[in-house]
């Protein structure tokens, strides 16, 4: 048997279910916050993520999928969508839009050679959004507010906002210089990597993996005391902006993210997952990276979300989505009534219907348990003699009752009995969904 590669998943079913209900809210909200929808390639040319994401980080270093293509040019399957969406935004010269800033949003499978386990998977979903052209804390704000929003209508409950800023440049500089007087005398304590990592880029010390117990990292200098003014403003502006959008957030040292390109803002979204915190999301502000790539100076923000997690946080807290039922099943016996089922099932689907029909060519007796299987509201059974008079029987399959109805008024028949059939059925959420 040929089976998937580790770390990967088929994804369908109750699981599928959740993907799209993400996938939904995402860009529904997407709509009306005016993020445009964008697709970049699955693989980019490697020197696109090696110089983008930092030779430094965890992901460059271990977790990419290089190789070179058939005609020998080196090429990576995209580990993150950050990296595309600047490139495209250089490469298609967006920068002289009239309509500053751009904003996008996008969903799509990026891949990361991690040791598989719970929620850290090699082929992963992420959606994500990216606010290109602003520096103002309104945008940092905006997008943080976002993805509080999209769990919020999701229905999750525990996920924690944390947000920490990394400074500008400078103050990055000064920090690194403290952290790598600091880590110094401790540094044979602490793992290969790390060590390699004091000179190179000491931030990354403080969120690694295997070093995550040492009591040294717990007392480390904390960025937020090494800002200069310019960037503890930008920051008191972010909070402020956050207050006044009502997001709830903690300030927490300990969020310096794992890709090099951020500075000033960085955050989390976290939900317990198995007893374990797990970043839901997380994002930041990268200004250095349209510049890095070859674009003009352009202070950008923006975050990424994992799908596969948020389907764990919200399986965690129990929302439970709408089951997959039916609105109605046609059943019929001959060929005549067959040819009319394919025709009704069109009309019906076209006007709005979760319609299903016999594609096996069971008996009629099989077709009843079918439909039943598949939790169809109407039973919709074609009979020849009543078709010649222009009507079907249709029965409720909750209170059994069967009546004919004539086939102009079928539409209308349906669209008054299911909404009321609808309303009954309240699901977790506390919503009620009359109206699907
Ligand atoms: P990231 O923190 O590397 O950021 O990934 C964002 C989210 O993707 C994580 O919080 C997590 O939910 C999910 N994720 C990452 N790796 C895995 C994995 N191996 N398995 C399952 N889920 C995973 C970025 O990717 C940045 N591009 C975010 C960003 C956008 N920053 C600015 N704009």
């Amino acid at each position: 048997m040929i089976t998937k590669p580790k770390g990967c998943y088929d994804i369908y079913g109750k699981e599928g279910r959740y993907f799209q209900k993400i996938n939904e809210v995402v860009s529904l909200l997407a709509e009306v916050y005016h993020y445009d929808f964008i697709r970049t390639p699955i693989f980019e040319s490697s020197e696109l993520f090696h110089r983008g994401m930092g030779e430094t980080s965890d992901v460059v270093k271990k977790e990419m999928y290089d190789f070179e293509d058939k005609g020998g040019r080196p090429i990576t399957l995209r580990p993150e969508g950050t990296a595309g969406v600047v490139r495209a935004y250089i490469e298609n010269k967006m920068y002289g839009d009239a309509t500053q800033p751009i904003k996008f949003y996008y969903s799509g499978t990026m891949y990361r050679y991690e040791r598989p386990q719970s929620g850290r998977d090699r082929e992963l979903t992420q959606f994500g959004l990216e606010l290109l052209g602003s520096a103002d804390p309104i945008a940092d704000a905006e997008i943080i507010s976002f993805g509080y929003q999209v769990y919020q209508l999701l229905g999750l409950k525990n996920v924690k906002v944390k947000i920490n800023t990394l400074g500008d440049r400078a103050s990055r500089e000064t920090y690194r210089e403290k952290l790598i007087a600091y880590f110094k005398p401790y540094i044979n304590d602490f793992c290969e990597d790390c060590k390699a990592r004091l000179l190179e880029n000491p931030l990354r010390i403080l969120d690694c993996k295997v070093d995550q117990g040492n009591p040294i990292l717990k007392e480390a200098p904390k960025t937020i005391d090494f800002l200069n003014q310019t960037s503890q403003k930008h920051f008191q502006d972010v909070c402020d902006y956050l207050d006044i959008l009502s997001i709830p957030y903690e300030i927490d040292s300990t969020i310096v993210r794992g890709l090099d390109y951020y500075n000033h803002t960085v955050f989390e979204y976290i939900a317990e997952i198995d007893g374990k915190e797990l970043a839901i999301g997380g994002g930041g502000r990268y200004n250095g990276l349209v510049t890095l790539l070859g674009g003009p100076e352009t202070p950008c923000v923006g975050f990424a979300s994992g799908i596969g997690r948020v389907a764990l946080a919200m399986q965690e807290e129990g929302i439970e989505l709408e089951e997959d039922t039916l609105d109605a099943y046609l059943l019929y016996v001959n060929d005549e009534e067959k040819k009319y089922a394919i025709y009704l099932a069109q009309e019906l689907r076209l006007a709005g219907f979760k319609v299903e029909t016999e594609y096996l060519g069971r008996s009629l007796k099989a077709q009843f348990k079918q439909a039943d299987r598949l939790q169809a509201s109407f039973l919709i059974i074609l009979n020849s003699e009543e078709l010649d008079n222009n009507e079907v029987k249709v029965k409720n399959n909750h209170t059994k009752e069967e009546e004919l109805v004539n086939l102009d008024t079928l539409i209308y028949y349906l669209d008054e009995q299911l909404p009321t059939m609808h309303e009954e059925e309240e699901c977790d959420c506390g919503h009620h969904h009359e109206e699907e």
